[in-house]
């Protein structure tokens, strides 16, 4: 394919980013190709594909309404888009597994369409010995987004307590065309601040192999 030369390029400085401070951000730098494909995909993709996220029983359903409100769709490889998304996320895997043995084994990941108003509160993605999520990497499919449209991604750091600094956060992502967010998933608390006009995301894990991580800690 005519980006793996980029690819190289790109996967190095997010190789580079994490080794150095654990998260990443790039901007403009989802390969075109495959932004098309995907702005063209979610252009096409049913409304009804959109699940309200973390579905369960009406309790959970409750609670879930206060941490998050976004819809989401899994990917799986059913179109040309989602194929060429999951080979380029493969060849992220295979890249950042050679360069840091981080033994990442599978991954799974959902678009994920927030409406005007909804948010994500500060979660993390991961809890240590909990979960397989070894790393996170959320791509923004917004052409034109302004700073008037808010849903921006703030990334906090885990160690800075607001009881001692005002303001703990890392970096303010703004959810524009193109740009990749990588970032360790246990390290990083996060949230996405309300949106105020419609914002289309990918947001995935690369999880560790289950069967082994099993054997270390039984399932919950
Ligand atoms: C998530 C998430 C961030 C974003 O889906 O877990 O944190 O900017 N998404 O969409
Ligand atoms: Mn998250």
């Amino acid at each position: 394919m005519a980006s793996s030369n980029n690819n190289a390029s790109l996967f190095e400085s997010i190789t580079k980013d994490i080794v150095d401070k654990g998260y990443s951000i790039s901007h403009y730098a989802l390969p075109k190709e495959l932004t098309t494909l995907l702005l063209k995909h979610i252009a096409v993709l049913p409304k009804d594909d959109f699940q309200r996220a973390g579905i369960g029983r009406a309790e959970d359903h409750a609670i879930n309404e206060l941490i998050r409100t976004d819809e989401i769709s899994w990917i799986i490889s059913n179109s040309k888009a989602t194929c060429e998304w999951l080979k380029w996320t493969m060849s992220l895997q295979v890249f950042l597994n050679r360069r840091l043995f981080l033994g990442l084994f599978s991954f799974e990941s959902h678009f994920s369409h927030y409406t005007k108003g909804d948010f994500y509160k500060k979660h993390k993605d991961a809890f240590k010995g909990e979960d397989n999520r070894v790393l996170s990497v959320v791509v923004y499919l917004n052409k034109n987004w302004s700073v008037a449209d808010g849903g921006e991604l703030v990334i906090y750091d885990n160690q800075l307590s607001t009881a001692f600094v005002a303001d703990n956060s890392l970096a303010t992502v703004t959810p524009s065309l193109g740009t990749i967010v990588v970032f360790l998933s246990e390290e990083f608390p996060h949230e996405v601040l309300p949106a105020k006009s419609d914002r289309y995301a990918i947001a995935g894990w690369f999880r560790l192999n289950n069967s082994i991580a099993n054997k270390i800690a039984p399932p919950s």
